[in-house]
């Protein structure tokens, strides 16, 4: 049984409710139910969220040390956090696959989050696709060796 983190930073707590224009009306928990039924049954879907850079940073060695591949929103750290970058950077360097992901299309908003710290050590990026994104990130991961 393989396990994939999905790992989501601040603010996506608030999912269902904050700025459904943007980012819809389903929350965390409706994109848990979605990617384990996608998953299929030797995958498991183990999803968190925090607001705490720290914790994030921490659930990231946790998936070199456990060699977990990784679906990453890092939100608004997207923007800003090199030390969420560094540690992103010690997921891929140790050979585990770590895709970025957003709902929304962070290049079609405003100015700040045209830049991402973190996709430059990420194996690859998926944006604009609302929860669909992490869903291809699913399909790209559950297709590895
Ligand atoms: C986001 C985009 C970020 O710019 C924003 O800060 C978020 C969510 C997205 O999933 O579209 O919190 O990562």
């Amino acid at each position: 049984m393989r396990t994939i983190l999905v790992l989501n930073g601040p603010n996506l707590g608030r999912l269902g409710s904050r700025e459904p224009d943007v980012y819809g009306s389903a929350n965390l928990d409706d994109l848990r139910v979605m990617l384990a039924a996608e998953a299929g049954d030797d995958v498991t879907i183990d999803l968190r969220q925090s607001d705490d850079e720290a914790e994030l940073i921490h659930w990231l060695y946790e998936a070199v040390d456990t060699q977990s591949p990784v679906i990453l929103n890092p939100a608004a750290f997207t923007h800003y956090s090199y030390a969420l970058r560094d540690a992103a950077s010690l997921v891929t360097k140790a050979g585990v696959p770590l895709v970025e992901v957003h709902i929304s299309n962070p290049h079609a908003r405003e100015t700040f989050r045209h830049t991402s710290v973190v996709s430059a050590v990420a194996t690859g990026v998926i944006a604009g696709f609302g929860f669909d994104s992490y869903r291809l990130a699913l399909n790209f991961l559950t297709h590895q060796p």
